[in-house]
């Protein structure tokens, strides 16, 4: 038996999978729980060298004796706002990529059959949770949603939290050292303490069955011991009731047929879906709707699409900081309903789930991708099994959202058998664990010589929709007429330009107009109306999306009088100025 033991110990700490339980997921749709709020000030300890490991500076320095000292506290020390990087919130955190550790208390009267969890919508990059000084649980990833259960480790009165937060890039992370984006640390989403009884309803997948517009296949999870359970779930707009009974494992399939009005961007329609068990009862918003390829085209409910996207990051320009609330989300998805959107990418990563549900609600379908980005080390089985895991959390928790039409595997890695294994392998669980989306990544090692696109890359033939990266007038010049270039596909797919563009100084006029080098708003512009250009004459196109929506901050962006720490492709400027090239990009969407 011990060595069963030791075995086991080895392949957690092997896999590095930083989870209480590798494999073990937040429970769905927390906005319908009973929870307590843990968001706002919490005090922190910076500590550049992570000193504080080993000074153990999660166990209440208790002062004995007239001898005795201890060289750390969070009394006397900043306070961070939680949910929100911290990065934006102290001046010497500007560029911080090491160790912040966050500190508050709660009280709680713990009830006997209730379970207590500890919900964190995101910590970027890795995290470490202590309650009441002791070790609960770890997690890596920046992006997705983890719990830890306290149940058994909650005390009634003050219960302390100690959180140790690292956004250290690392070589073998997912995002791994280099990408183009400010690396936002700290608790950047909701922390809640959920309530349950002892029996909860904690996993639920209800959505269409692929190709169909009428009937749902999905299921429902229980967690607890009472796993036989009657459930019944009803859609009370449309009169529609049933029930099912959870085996064993507390799991039962759900299946039924409805009237549905189909979810589209011109309808976004959304119905109140209660489900009840005996012991839990949980209410979501979810939509209808089908989405699939048939040859060359993409369908939404059985009609073409043409995907009419733009590529957002999670920041507010305006606050240079993490989108973090409801307030910085609407800035920019307000601003992609003005540009004539009816898609949004979530670039490079699972944006807030605030975020996807807002989307959902405005008409804006969703391009959901996880960071798995370029220079990723495909070769370490860890960062695969941790890019896996990711891929799941990600669809675990928004596999209810009918505005998510496509799952992204990843964006621009490059050509090797491991890369090709990986991405196989994640587009192999997008399929296992939702049949009924599209799944693709984006490429950008397609060649483009003599004024013809060549697509050679035989990955592309394992995704629903092939989309490419070209940033053609920007990183590399025409070499002929837009409108003549020529394609050659590896693949016969629907075709997604994923990215496009360049970048604009707002308002400059520092040098010639048409100077790429003087970041010419003209030269934008210049370009879009080049790429409208080819648009209109390349086949397969279902849809194209500007990289990107908004000037955003990238400590790869060196130059001091046009970047100053800017990536400057947005349509609009970082103070909301709308550059020549969004228009271009609006007539152009408006005619589509
Ligand atoms: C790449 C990449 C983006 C990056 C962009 C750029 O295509 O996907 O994340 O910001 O190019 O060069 O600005």
């Amino acid at each position: 038996m011990k060595q069963i033991v030791i075995f086991a110990l080895i392949i957690f700490v092997a896999t590095g999978i930083y989870a209480e339980n590798p494999g073990s997921f937040a429970m769905q749709n927390i906005y319908s729980r009973n929870t307590t709020s843990l968001n706002g000030s919490w005090q922190s300890i910076i500590d550049p060298t992570n000193n504080g490991e080993w000074r153990q500076v999660w166990k209440e320095p208790v002062i004995e004796n007239n001898h005795q000292f201890f060289e750390y506290s969070f009394d006397g020390g900043p306070t961070l706002n939680v949910p929100g990087d911290f990065n934006s919130q102290l001046p010497e955190l500007k560029f911080y990529e090491s160790t912040i550790w966050y500190r508050r208390h709660f009280n709680l009267e713990p009830e006997t059959g209730k379970r207590y969890f500890l919900h964190f919508g995101a910590v970027n990059y890795k995290a470490k949770v202590y309650l009441n000084e002791e070790e609960i649980g770890t997690h890596e990833g920046g992006f997705t949603p983890f719990q830890f259960e306290i149940s058994n480790k909650v005390k009634p009165g003050q219960n302390t939290i100690v959180v140790w937060v690292n956004n250290r890039r690392s070589k073998d992370g997912v995002p791994a050292e280099g990408y183009d984006w400010l690396n936002y640390g700290g608790i950047t989403r909701d922390v809640h303490l959920v309530t349950t009884n002892q029996t909860y309803i904690d996993d639920y997948f209800i959505q269409l069955k692929k190709g169909s517009k009428n009937e749902v296949d999905g299921w429902i999870k229980l967690n607890g011991q009472q796993k036989s359970q009657t459930i019944k779930i009803s859609i009370p707009e449309l009169n529609r009731e049933l029930s099912v009974r959870t085996n064993p494992d507390g799991h039962a399939k759900v299946n039924f047929a409805a009237d549905f009005d189909l979810w589209t961007p011109e309808n976004p329609k959304l119905y109140e879906v209660i489900i009840e068990a005996e012991s839990d009862k949980i209410t979501d918003r979810i939509g209808f709707r089908s989405i699939e390829v048939d040859g060359t085209q993409v369908l939404l409910n059985g009609e073409a699409i043409f995907m009419k996207a733009i590529n957002i990051h999670e920041e507010n320009p305006f606050t240079e900081a993490r989108a973090a609330s409801v307030a910085d989300n609407k800035i920019l998805l307000d601003w992609a309903k003005e540009l004539g959107c009816n898609m949004v990418r979530l670039s490079h990563y699972p944006h807030n789930e605030m975020m996807v549900r807002m989307a959902e609600e405005m008409g804006l379908m969703v391009w959901s991708e996880i960071p798995v980005y370029q220079h990723i080390n495909f070769e370490n089985p860890q960062t695969v099994e941790l890019m896996n895991h990711m891929l799941r959390e990600m669809i675990h928790r928004d596999k209810n959202r009918c505005a998510v039409v496509i799952w992204s595997v990843s964006n621009e890695t490059y050509s090797s058998p491991a890369r090709d294994k990986a991405n196989i392998g994640m587009a192999n669980i997008c399929r296992e664990m939702d049949p009924a989306r599209l799944v693709s990544k984006a490429f950008s090692n397609q060649s483009y010589r003599n004024n013809t696109f060549d697509v050679w890359d035989t990955l592309t033939c394992h995704f629903d929709v092939l989309s490419i990266n070209e940033y053609i007038g920007w990183y590399i010049p025409w070499q002929g007429e837009p409108s003549d270039i020529k394609w050659n596909f590896v693949c016969e797919k629907p075709l997604f330009i994923s990215e496009f563009g360049g970048e604009s100084h707002y308002g400059s006029n520092h040098g010639p107009k048409h100077m790429a080098a003087y970041w010419s708003d003209e030269y934008l512009e210049n370009i879009y109306k080049n790429q409208v250009k080819m648009f209109d004459a390349t086949p397969n196109l279902v849809g194209v999306c500007p990289w990107l929506l908004v000037d955003y901050r990238s400590t790869s962006r060196l130059h001091p009088v046009y970047q100053s720490g800017w990536n400057r492709k947005g349509l609009i400027s970082d103070k909301g100025m709308k550059k020549k090239a969004w228009h271009i990009m609006h007539d152009y969407f408006m005619r589509k």
